[in-house]
C-alpha cells in the first residue's frame, strides 16, 4: 500500500471507509476493521499494490485518529467539516438520494425541495468537490479510480475536469430509480447527478435492472447521445463462501448458537426444535422489516397450526439513527414485535425474538440455524444476505425472497418469490417455505448457494478493475 502522500495507481473513493475509530473515556483510540464487499474485494489486489482508498473521517473518534495523525498505510481519512459532512450525508446522500433510488417518499406530501434542499446541495457539491481534489492529489499518472455509490455521484465528472488522464469507474451499490421517478428531482439537480456518473469511464450497477433504468433516465433527459462516453457495466457482487464458511464455526458462533437455541426453545416436551424464521437486516426503511412481521402476524393468525411451533428471529441492527423517520422506524418494528409476543407469546413461547444490538456471530449462528430466511425489502440494490444464508444454513435454508432485490436476478428460480407489499402473500410464502419437504429445500439451497457465490468479492473486484483498464 502506498503512503499517503505518495502517488497511487489504484484508488477506492467512498463515504464509509473500512477502519473506524472510536475515542475511549482514557484518551485512548479503538481501531475497528468493517466488512462488506468492498473490503473483501480490494483484498484481492495484495497489500504490496500502490493503492489508496479516501474515505470520509465520521464521527469524533475518526476525526480525532486524523488530528493525532492515526492511521493505516493505503486508508486516507478525509476530515470534512462536520455540518457540511452532516447536509452532506444525512441531508442529500440518505434524505433524498437514497429516497429517490429506494423510491421511498410518500409522494402526498414529500418530496419538498425547497431553499434548505438547495443549500445542502451546495454542501453535496463541496464534499464531492473535495473528494475529487484529494483523488486528483494522490493518483499517479494513470491511475485508475473506483468511485462508490450516491454519495459521490458528482466526483467521476470533477475529477475527468481535474485529470483526464485518468481511468474512472463509478460504482452504484443501490438500485436506480426509473425515470419517472427520478423525475422527481428538480431538473437541473437530475441533470447534474446524471452527468456527475458520465464523466466516468465506466458506471457500473449490480443487476441489469438498475443498468438500464440509469441508461433510461440518460436517454430522457440528456438525449441518446449523451451516453457515448461512457460504458455501462453489470457486475453482481457474490457472496464470499471461503470466509463465511470459516467464521461461521468458530467458537463465537457456536456459543450464540447455544444462547439462540434457548430463546427459540424447543418445539415439543421430547425436545424437537421449533422452526426458524430468520432475517437479518440494517433497520432500514427499504428493508420491510415492518411489513416482514406482518406477515408473521398474519401466518399465525390464519394457520394456527404454527403457534408454538415457529419462531421469527429477527435482528434489526441501528442504521442512520442521526435520521428522525429512521429512529421512528425503529420504534416501529420494536412496536409490532412486541405486539406479536403479546397477541400470542405463551409462557414457553416467544413467537418472535427481536435483537438490535450488532452482533455478526450472532448473526452467523442464525444463518446456521435458519430454516427460513426472509429477505423482503421494498427495493434494494443486491440484498448480500440473501446470498449469505444458502452458504452458511446447515439443514439447507428455503428463501422468501422479494421480487425488488437484486439478488432475485440471480436466486430467483430457487426462491419463493414475493410482492413486498402483499402482505397475506408474503403470509403464504413463509407457509410454503416452512412446509418445503426436506429433499427439495436442499437441492434448492445447493443451487442457491451456487449462484450466490459465482461471483466472490474478489474477482467482483478484479473484473471492474481489468474492464476499467482496457478502456480507451
Ligand atoms: C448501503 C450503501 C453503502 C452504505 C451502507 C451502510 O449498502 O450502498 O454505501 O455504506 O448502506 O449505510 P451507512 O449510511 O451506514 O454507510
Amino acid at each position: 500500500m502506498v503512503s499517503e502522500h505518495s502517488a497511487a495507481q489504484i484508488l477506492v473513493a467512498s463515504n464509509r471507509g473500512p477502519i473506524s475509530y472510536t475515542l475511549r473515556d482514557d484518551g485512548a483510540l479503538d481501531a475497528r476493521r468493517g466488512g462488506g464487499g468492498l473490503v473483501s474485494g480490494l483484498s484481492a489486489i495484495g497489500s504490496e499494490a500502490d493503492a489508496l482508498w479516501v474515505c470520509s473521517a465520521l464521527g469524533d473518534g475518526d476525526r480525532e485518529a486524523v488530528r493525532r495523525g492515526v492511521g493505516e498505510s493505503g486508508v486516507l481519512m478525509l476530515d470534512i467539516d462536520a455540518d457540511l459532512h452532516a447536509d452532506a450525508y444525512n441531508g442529500i446522500a440518505n434524505s433524498v438520494l437514497w429516497f429517490i433510488h429506494h423510491m421511498l417518499y410518500q409522494t402526498p406530501l414529500e418530496p419538498v425541495f425547497d431553499d434548505e434542499f438547495r443549500r445542502q446541495w451546495g454542501a453535496y457539491e463541496s464534499y464531492n468537490r473535495a473528494f475529487a481534489q484529494a483523488l486528483a492529489d494522490r493518483a499517479g499518472d494513470g491511475a485508475a479510480v473506483l468511485v462508490q455509490d450516491y454519495h459521490l455521484a458528482l466526483v467521476p465528472g470533477m475529477l475527468r475536469a481535474l485529470r483526464p488522464d485518468l481511468k474512472i469507474g463509478h460504482f452504484s451499490h443501490t438500485p436506480w430509480a426509473p425515470v419517472d421517478y427520478f423525475r422527481l428531482l428538480p431538473d437541473d439537480i437530475a441533470s447534474q447527478l446524471l452527468r456527475g456518473l458520465l464523466g466516468a469511464d465506466r458506471t457500473c450497477f449490480l443487476t441489469r435492472r438498475w443498468a438500464d433504468a440509469f441508461a433510461d433516465c440518460c436517454t430522457e433527459l440528456l438525449g441518446p447521445e449523451s451516453l457515448k462516453g461512457t460504458r455501462i457495466g453489470v457486475h453482481g457482487l457474490g457472496a464470499d463462501a471461503d470466509f463465511l464458511r470459516e467464521r461461521a464455526h468458530r467458537s463465537d458462533v457456536d456459543e450464540r448458537m447455544v444462547t439462540l437455541r434457548g430463546e427459540i426453545g424447543p418445539a415439543d416436551p421430547a425436545g424437537a426444535a421449533r422452526r426458524t424464521i430468520v432475517r437479518v437486516d440494517r433497520t432500514e426503511l427499504s428493508k420491510n422489516i415492518v411489513r416482514g412481521l406482518l406477515a408473521y402476524r398474519q401466518l399465525l393468525r390464519s394457520r394456527p397450526e404454527w403457534r408454538e411451533r415457529v419462531v421469527h428471529v429477527a435482528f434489526a441492527y441501528p442504521s442512520r439513527q442521526d435520521l428522525a423517520v429512521y429512529r421512528e422506524y425503529t420504534a416501529e418494528v420494536q412496536r409490532v414485535a412486541d405486539e406479536i409476543n403479546e397477541e400470542y407469546g405463551t409462557a414457553g413461547w416467544t413467537p418472535v425474538v427481536l435483537h438490535v444490538k450488532d452482533d455478526f456471530a450472532r448473526s452467523l449462528a442464525a444463518y446456521r440455524l435458519a430454516d427460513v430466511a426472509l429477505v423482503n425489502p421494498i427495493r434494494d440494490g443486491m440484498n448480500l444476505v440473501a446470498k449469505e444464508i444458502p452458504v452458511v444454513s446447515e439443514q439447507g435454508c428455503a428463501l422468501v425472497l422479494s421480487r425488488e432485490a437484486g439478488a432475485y436476478e440471480e436466486l430467483g428460480e430457487d426462491a419463493i418469490t414475493v410482492n413486498p407489499y402483499d402482505v397475506v402473500g408474503t403470509a403464504d410464502a413463509l407457509h410454503e417455505a416452512l412446509t418445503m419437504p426436506a429433499a427439495e429445500r436442499s437441492r434448492r439451497t445447493e443451487r442457491l448457494a451456487a449462484a450466490a457465490t459465482a461471483l466472490p468479492p474478489q474477482r467482483w473486484f478484479l473484473d471492474q478493475l481489468e474492464a476499467l483498464r482496457e478502456e480507451r
